[in-house]
C-alpha cells in the first residue's frame, strides 16, 4: 500500500486556477445580477447630517441609493443565537446615523453595472456633525482597561506565578524595553466580495469567507433568518489570513441591498475600503522585562501589552501569553489592557497575538543575551522548557531542541562572529539573528462525508475552505489513505453549506480539524465496501474474514490470497446504487486537558544593512518548524515560506497609517502599505523536523498556517542589531530608523 500523505502531491485545484476557472466569489455568474458599491464615511466620529441622493439616483442606471435614512429595521437577534461568538463582529449596517469610524459604510449604490454604480457612489454627498476623536494608542493608555479575556482560547488577560520582584532582586542582568508594532492590513490578493441572491426567503451567498457555516450563522441572525434558509458558497479565495474569519459589513448590506431592488447583487470591496472596515491588526504596546543569573537561568519575566480596540466593540491581540509558555522561570507576571480608539474594530491577523508578542518577547531574550555576553540560541537551550510551565501539563509533543539544532546546523549559526558591527561587505554590514517561533495547535469539531461512485472513484465532501493553502489537495490525500485509493481517484469538494458542517479555517485548525472527519469518514466507508464485499456472493472476496481483505489503490484484495481480487468499480457495477456512502466526525477531546498543545520552531535569519543608507535586505533565512504529521511536504514548505514572508513584511515594510488629525489612513493602497514583494525574499531554507504527536488528532497534524511568521520577524530585528548595534523597538525598521 502506497501512503499519499505527507508526498509533495501538486495541488489538485492548481490547474484550475492556472488556466482562471478556478471561481472566486465575485465571479460566480448569477443571472440579472446587479452591481453594488459602496460608499465609506471620511470623518471618525460624529453624526450623519444628511445624505444628499437626489443626483445619484438620477445618475445612469441606478436601481437605488440605500442610507441609514432609508434603510429598513433590522430584528433584532435573540440573545446567545450565535454559536461561533468569536468571529461575530458588530457590524455597521445602516441602523442609526452614527460614525464610528473612518472608511466605515455608510450608504450603498446599487446600478445595472459595475461603472454605473461606481459613478452613483461617488455622487452620493454626506453631510457630518463631527465629534472630537482619539486614534493615537498613545494618547490612551491611561485609560487602558482589562479585557478579561484575550486569545482565540479564551485565556484569561491576566496571569501571575511566584514573585516578580524576588525575581528580580536575584537576577544580574536585566533588560526591560518597551517594544511597539503598528496597525496592519491583512491585503489579500482577492477583495472581499460577496454575490447575493434571494428567492422568497431563501438567500444564497457566494462569498469570499473563511468559514462558510459562521458566515451563514451570521446573516442569519442579523437579517432574522433561519439559517437553513441561507446557502454559502465559497469554492475558492484568494487569501485571507483572518480578515475573511469574521463575517463584516458588506456581506449583510450586499444581501440588503438585493432585497431592496429585488435582484441579485455583486458587490467587491476597492482596495481602499479594505483598511479599517473589515478588520486588522491592531498598534501594540508591549513592556518586556526580563532578568537572570549570570549563568543565563530566567528569574523573572514580565510581559505587559496594551493594544487598541473600536469604541463599539472588543478585540485583544493575545501578545502576553507566549511569555507564559515559552521560557521557564519561577517568576512571570503577564498582563493585556485594551485602549478604545475611535477606528474600526481589530480583528484576527496571521498569528493574532503570536506574531507581535513574539516580536517582543523574542527581541527582550536577544537582548538579555547580550547583557549576559551569552549566545542567544544557548540562552534559549538554558531555559527550555520540559513542560508546560503555566499550565503545568505535558507537551502532546515537543521538538524544539531539534529545530534549533537542524535549523543552527543547516544556518551555520556556529560561525557567527558574536560581537556587533563584526561584518562588513564594501558598505553593507552584515548581521545574523535567530529567534524561537511558536504557535497553539487547535481544533474544533468537524464533520465529512465519503461516497464510493458508480465508476469506482470516491467523492468526500466537507463544507471546509481552502484559503489558498491546499485544504483541496491534503483532503484528498488523507481521504485516499483512508479509503484505499490513489490521491487521483479521490474528488473533493469544500466550500458549501450544503456540504457536513465544519469550523473557521482560522487558527490553523482546518487540516487537524477537518482532516481528522476526512480521516474517519474514509475508514468508516473502506469498512463499510469490505464488509460489503465479504457479503457479496459474486465478489472474489467472498466470506474472507474482514482483516483479510483491504483495499488497495482502489482494488479490493485478500492479503492471505493476493489473486482475490476485483476493483471497486467491478463491485460497483453489481451493487444497483449510484453511491454508497459513510459519515466521519471528529471533534476535541481528553487531550485538551491532559497535554499543552503547540508546534515550535526557529528562524535564523543573516541581514546586510546599508551603513550610509539604512536600507536592510534579508540575505537568507532558516526556518526550522516542528509541527506534527507534514500532509503535504509541498503545501506545507509553501505554508512556512509565506508565513516567513510575512515576518519579512513585518519587521522591515507594513504599516497602515493613520493621520492623527484627520483619523483617517494615509496609505490605503498597495503603493504605499508595502507587502513584501519577491525582490524582498530571499531564497528561504524550510526544515520540517518529523514529529510523531499521537495526542492532538486523528491524523497527528498540528497546523502551520501561521507559525512561520512568528520568530522570522523578532530573528530580522535581531539580525540588524547584531549588524549594526542599533537596536530598534519599533516596527517596521525602515531606513530612517536606522540612520
Ligand atoms: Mo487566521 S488570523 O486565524 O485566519
Amino acid at each position: 500500500m502506497v501512503n499519499s500523505v505527507g508526498k509533495p502531491l501538486d495541488r489538485v485545484d492548481g490547474r484550475l486556477k492556472v488556466t482562471g476557472r478556478a471561481l472566486y466569489a465575485a465571479e460566480h455568474q448569477v443571472p440579472d445580477a446587479v452591481s453594488a458599491v459602496l460608499v465609506m464615511s471620511t470623518i471618525p466620529k460624529g453624526r450623519i447630517a444628511k445624505v444628499e441622493t437626489t443626483q445619484a439616483e438620477q445618475a445612469p442606471g441606478v436601481l437605488a441609493i440605500m442610507t441609514p435614512f432609508n434603510t429598513p429595521k433590522l430584528p433584532s437577534p435573540p440573545p446567545g443565537s450565535e454559536k461561533n461568538r468569536s468571529t461575530s463582529r458588530k457590524l455597521n449596517l445602516f441602523q442609526d446615523d452614527q460614525v464610528l469610524y473612518s472608511n466605515q459604510p455608510i450608504a450603498v449604490a446599487i446600478a445595472d453595472t459595475l461603472e454605473h454604480a461606481t459613478h452613483a457612489a461617488e455622487l452620493v454627498r454626506v453631510q457630518y456633525r463631527a465629534e472630537p476623536f482619539n486614534v493615537v494608542l498613545e494618547n490612551g493608555l491611561a485609560q487602558a482597561y482589562n479585557p478579561e479575556e484575550v486569545g482565540g482560547a479564551g485565556d484569561p488577560a491576566d496571569s501571575s506565578r511566584g514573585d516578580l520582584k524576588s525575581g528580580t532582586a536575584q537576577a544580574t542582568a536585566r533588560a526591560q524595553h518597551i517594544y511597539i508594532t503598528p496597525i496592519e492590513t491583512h491585503n489579500p490578493m482577492e477583495p472581499h466580495a460577496t454575490v447575493a441572491a434571494w428567492e422568497g426567503q431563501k438567500l444564497t451567498l457566494y462569498d469570499a469567507t473563511q468559514g462558510v457555516f459562521s458566515d451563514r450563522e451570521r446573516v442569519a441572525g442579523v437579517l432574522g433568518l433561519h439559517p437553513d434558509d441561507v446557502h454559502v458558497v465559497s469554492p475558492f479565495l484568494g487569501g485571507g489570513f483572518g480578515s475573511k474569519g469574521p463575517t463584516w459589513s458588506h456581506v449583510v448590506l450586499c444581501a440588503m441591498a438585493a432585497r431592496r431592488v429585488n435582484r441579485p447583487v455583486r458587490l467587491v470591496m476597492r482596495r481602499e475600503q479594505m483598511f479599517g472596515s473589515i478588520g486588522f491588526r491592531g498598534r501594540t504596546y508591549q513592556t518586556l522585562e526580563l532578568a537572570a543569573k549570570a549563568d543565563g537561568t530566567l528569574t523573572a519575566v514580565r510581559h505587559d501589552t496594551v493594544d487598541q480596540t473600536s469604541s463599539f466593540d472588543q478585540f485583544a491581540e493575545s501578545c502576553s501569553l507566549q511569555a507564559r509558555m515559552l521560557y521557564e522561570s519561577p517568576n512571570v507576571s503577564t498582563t493585556h489592557r485594551l485602549v478604545r480608539l475611535d477606528m474600526g474594530t481589530p480583528s484576527f491577523m496571521r498569528a493574532p497575538g503570536e506574531a507581535p508578542g513574539n516580536y517582543a518577547l523574542e527581541s527582550a531574550m536577544d537582548e538579555l543575551s547580550y547583557e549576559l555576553k551569552m549566545d542567544p540560541l544557548a540562552l534559549r537551550l538554558k531555559n527550555y522548557t520540559e513542560k508546560d510551565p503555566e499550565k503545568n501539563k505535558p507537551w502532546s509533543s515537543k521538538s524544539l531542541r531539534e529545530c534549533y539544532r537542524q535549523g543552527a546546523e543547516r544556518f551555520g549559526w556556529e560561525r557567527r562572529n558574536p560581537a556587533v558591527r563584526s561584518s562588513r561587505d564594501g558598505h553593507w554590514l552584515i548581521g545574523q539573528g535567530m529567534a524561537t517561533a511558536c504557535y497553539p495547535t487547535r481544533r474544533s469539531e468537524s464533520s465529512a462525508i465519503a461516497k464510493l461512485r458508480k465508476d469506482g472513484s470516491a467523492l468526500v465532501e466537507a463544507g471546509t475552505q481552502d484559503i489558498g493553502t491546499g485544504t483541496y489537495t491534503i483532503m484528498t490525500q488523507i481521504a485516499a489513505d483512508a479509503i484505499g485509493m490513489t490521491p487521483n481517484q479521490v474528488t473533493f469538494r469544500l466550500g458549501d453549506t450544503e456540504f457536513p458542517e465544519t469550523p473557521v479555517s482560522g487558527g490553523s485548525q482546518t487540516a487537524a480539524s477537518t482532516g481528522s472527519a476526512v480521516k474517519l469518514a474514509g475508514q468508516a466507508l473502506r469498512e463499510k465496501l469490505v464488509q460489503m464485499a465479504i457479503n457479496d456472493a459474486a465478489s472474489p472476496l467472498h466470506n474472507l474474514g474482514a482483516n483479510d481483505v483491504s483495499i488497495d489503490s482502489g482494488y479490493f484484495v485478500s492479503q492471505s490470497d493476493p489473486a482475490k481480487r476485483e476493483s471497486l468499480a467491478a463491485f460497483m457495477a453489481r451493487q444497483g446504487v449510484s453511491e454508497i456512502e459513510a459519515k466521519g466526525s471528529a471533534k476535541p477531546g481528553e487531550e485538551k486537558k491532559d497535554y499543552s498543545m503547540y508546534a515550535f520552531g526557529a528562524a535564523f535569519v543573516e541581514v546586510r544593512v546599508d551603513a550610509d543608507l539604512g536600507e536592510v535586505r534579508v540575505n537568507r533565512m532558516v526556518g526550522s518548524f516542528a509541527a506534527g504529521k507534514i500532509l503535504n511536504a509541498k503545501t506545507a514548505r509553501s505554508q512556512l515560506i509565506g508565513g516567513m514572508v510575512w515576518g519579512i513584511g513585518m519587521a522591515l515594510t507594513e504599516a497602515t497609517v493613520v493621520d492623527p488629525n484627520r483619523g483617517r489612513v494615509v496609505n490605503a493602497n498597495l503603493a504605499e502599505y508595502h507587502v513584501p514583494v519577491n525582490r524582498d525574499s530571499p531564497v528561504i531554507d524550510i526544515i520540517t523536523v518529523p514529529e510523531d504527536d499521537p495526542h492532538v488528532n486523528e491524523i497527528g497534524a498540528k497546523g502551520i498556517g501561521e507559525i512561520g511568521i512568528t520568530g522570522t520577524t523578532a530573528a530580522i530585528a535581531n539580525a540588524i542589531y547584531h549588524a549594526t548595534g542599533k537596536r530598534i523597538r519599533e516596527l517596521p525598521i525602515t531606513p530612517d530608523k536606522l540612520l
